[in-house]
């Protein structure tokens, strides 16, 4: 049976491949009391010692403001932690799957992104990870790289959690109505990623040609204005008031693209794999919230 070592415990996307490969799967989680990222030099060792049969990295530093200060952190994590990842990997010629973002992206374009198109990223946590991207791809380990965005579920510190938050204490709500993206449920992801690995398991390896770069989102686009009100339709909550403002009535530490919708043809080209709308993959979470109530 292969031997699946997930990087992150805690994690959004981390818990929800654990709970969609639990039960089938001989799962070896590392949190960070086993395999910490910031500590680069023993990356290569532990890993040695777990000898997966698959790595999938799910873990990374996401505080994307406090990445703007803390860039060491950012760098260490997103960077070079996952070239010693993608080292072992080719070393070992063990099959590595590494998430990856929308924020490699500047935000200036007006179609929806290939995976040959521009990087150019805004911040330091799109640039570390964009360094990452280079790292896999550099060392040319039997990897594919998903790059997703505005990733949300019932889990963790999210977009659709504050959402729900925030309406037990308010009527209405002000969001950024001129960013434009694509809300990715972690359970999409997990589900996405189970095929992946089926597909690895069955062949084997990643060979030369499904290597690299996949762009892997729910499809269709929106703006946080706009997911913010079908969040409250999914859950029912009829009282919350969007109103619409522009972002620079909210700025940030770290600037975000404007535009970060991904086309997700090449994963549907090379492995038959894509992730459904997102005002689906929505009605999908809110269920679980219901049943979670
Ligand atoms: N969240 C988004 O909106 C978003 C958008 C685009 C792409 N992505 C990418 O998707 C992937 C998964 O993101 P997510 O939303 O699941 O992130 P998350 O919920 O913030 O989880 C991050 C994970 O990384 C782990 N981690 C952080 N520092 C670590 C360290 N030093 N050593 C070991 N583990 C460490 C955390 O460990 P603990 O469990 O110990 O905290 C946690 O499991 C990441 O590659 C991220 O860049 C996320």
């Amino acid at each position: 049976m292969s031997k699946i070592l997930i990087l992150g415990r805690n994690g959004q996307v981390s818990t929800y491949l654990q709970r969609a490969m639990h039960s089938e799967y001989d799962l070896h989680v590392a949190g960070r009391d086993e395999l910490d990222l910031s500590s680069v030099s023993q990356v290569y060792s532990a890993l040695e010692k777990i000898a997966p049969s698959i790595i999938v990295n799910a873990a990374a530093y996401t505080a994307v403001d406090a990445a703007e200060e803390d860039q060491e952190a950012a760098y260490a994590i997103n960077r070079d932690a996952v070239a010693e990842v993608a080292r072992y990997s080719k070393q070992s010629n063990t099959p590595l799957i590494h998430f990856s973002t929308d924020y490699v992206f500047s935000g200036d374009a007006q179609t929806a992104y290939l995976e040959t198109d521009l990087v150019g990223p805004t911040g330091v946590y799109g640039q570390s990870k964009l360094e990452g991207e280079q790292a896999v791809l550099d060392s040319q380990a039997p990897a594919i790289i998903l790059r997703t965005s505005w990733v949300y579920s019932n889990h963790g510190k999210n977009f659709y959690k504050t959402m729900l938050n925030l309406s037990e204490q308010r009527d209405e709500l002000n969001v950024v109505n001129d960013q434009l993206g694509s809300p990715t449920y972690a359970g999409s992801i997990a589900s996405a990623t189970k095929q992946l690995i089926d597909i690895v398991i069955e062949q084997g390896t990643i060979p030369a040609d499904q290597r690299g770069v996949y762009h892997f989102t729910c499809q269709g686009q929106t703006s946080w204005a706009e997911f913010a009100r079908a969040i409250f339709v999914e859950n029912e909550i009829s009282k919350m008031k969007v109103e619409g403002i522009p972002s620079s009535e909210y700025p940030t530490p770290a600037k975000r693209p404007a535009f970060s919708v991904l086309n997700n043809k090449k994963l549907l080209d090379n492995f038959g794999v894509s992730l459904p709308h997102w005002g689906t993959a929505l009605s999908q979470c809110a269920v679980e919230t219901k049943a979670m109530a």
